[in-house]
């Protein structure tokens, strides 16, 4: 995995002294790291932001690395990260949590059960909202108070005002284009400082394949660097849909193709996932001509 990532001098005094000190909650919940950068800009602009308490947003197309990217913040920190899936059913249960009944001496009482918002405020941890634009109007105003730069919100279940404490940071992603989302509100977008998260390419995407998959022959490994880079050049083209460069599909690819031959492993991972046959026949043209 890749973990030394050469940060200047003043990125790494940063990250050390707002590193969180070891203690045992939430353990389990400090992330792996392993995004690769397309630039290493990008790793120090999320790092400033977030050690000023600023929330930030990765953007890009599916499979560029969004999530780990969050992960590895969450590693680099070394802060648990709680995460929160913003699917339509997404509702304000899910976000701060529910009340349920308990026994305490046989005798019952109401008990309150934290979500992951009400978590990351109360023990001062990262909290990842995945798709963002994704949530429903009727809980964005809830989003928006979590966003505040007060971090000051209302917990609507129990009427207790919670004001999150040092440590609480959000890192949301979009997937900007992608089917079925609606573009970013305003207001929401206003909160964040907005981070584009690209593919990698060339040399950076050869190191990830190497690092990451089950695939070792060189040569193979070069001809599905080009594959990518022909993809993407096809997407910014408007000649396919934007998952077809997808690098988790890639690395799908790259993987079964330890094994089976490559030109199969591309069309379980990567054609037969696009809906029109003109962009099957265009991915399957780019394997023939490299396979
Ligand atoms: N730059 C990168 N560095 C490390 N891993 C990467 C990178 N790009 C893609 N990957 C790998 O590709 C897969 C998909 O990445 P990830 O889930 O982070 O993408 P995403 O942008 O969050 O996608 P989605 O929008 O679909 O949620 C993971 O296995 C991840 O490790
Ligand atoms: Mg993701």
């Amino acid at each position: 995995m890749i973990t030394d990532y050469n940060l200047p001098d003043n990125i790494v005094d940063i990250l050390n002294a707002n590193k969180r000190e070891d203690d045992d909650t939430f353990q389990e919940l400090i992330r792996q790291g392993g995004y690769v950068p397309p630039h290493i800009n990008l790793l120090i602009d999320a790092i400033s932001a977030l050690s000023m308490g600023k929330n930030i947003l990765l953007k890009g197309p599916t499979g560029a690395g969004k999530t780990k990217f969050a992960e590895t913040l969450s590693s680099l920190f070394h802060q648990p990260m709680f995460s929160i899936n913003c699917s339509v059913d997404l509702d304000a249960e899910s976000l701060m949590g529910f009340k349920t009944l308990a026994y305490q001496d046989e005798k019952q009482k109401i008990e309150f059960v934290p979500g992951p918002v009400t978590s990351a405020m109360n023990d001062g941890t990262f909290l990842y909202i995945d798709e963002i634009n994704m949530a429903k109007p009727e809980t964005l105003p809830l989003i928006n108070g979590v966003l505040d730069y007060r971090r000051t919100i209302t917990n609507p279940f129990t009427n207790e005002i919670i004001t999150a404490e040092k440590g609480f940071n959000v890192i949301a992603a979009i997937n900007e284009g992608y089917v079925g989302t609606v573009p970013l509100n305003e207001a929401l977008k206003n909160r964040f400082i907005v981070i584009d998260v690209p593919y990698i390419e060339g040399e950076d995407l050869k190191q990830l394949i190497e690092s990451n998959t089950k695939l070792t022959d060189k040569t193979t490994i070069d001809l599905f660097v080009t594959l990518s880079t022909d993809l993407i050049r096809a997407v910014y083209q408007g000649k396919l849909a934007e998952d077809a460069a997808s690098i988790r599909a890639l690395l799908d690819a790259c993987d079964l193709s330890a094994i089976i031959p490559p030109k199969r492993a591309i069309l379980r991972s990567i054609v037969d996932k696009l809906d029109e046959e003109r962009e099957r026949e265009f991915v399957k043209n780019l394997a023939d001509t490299l396979f």
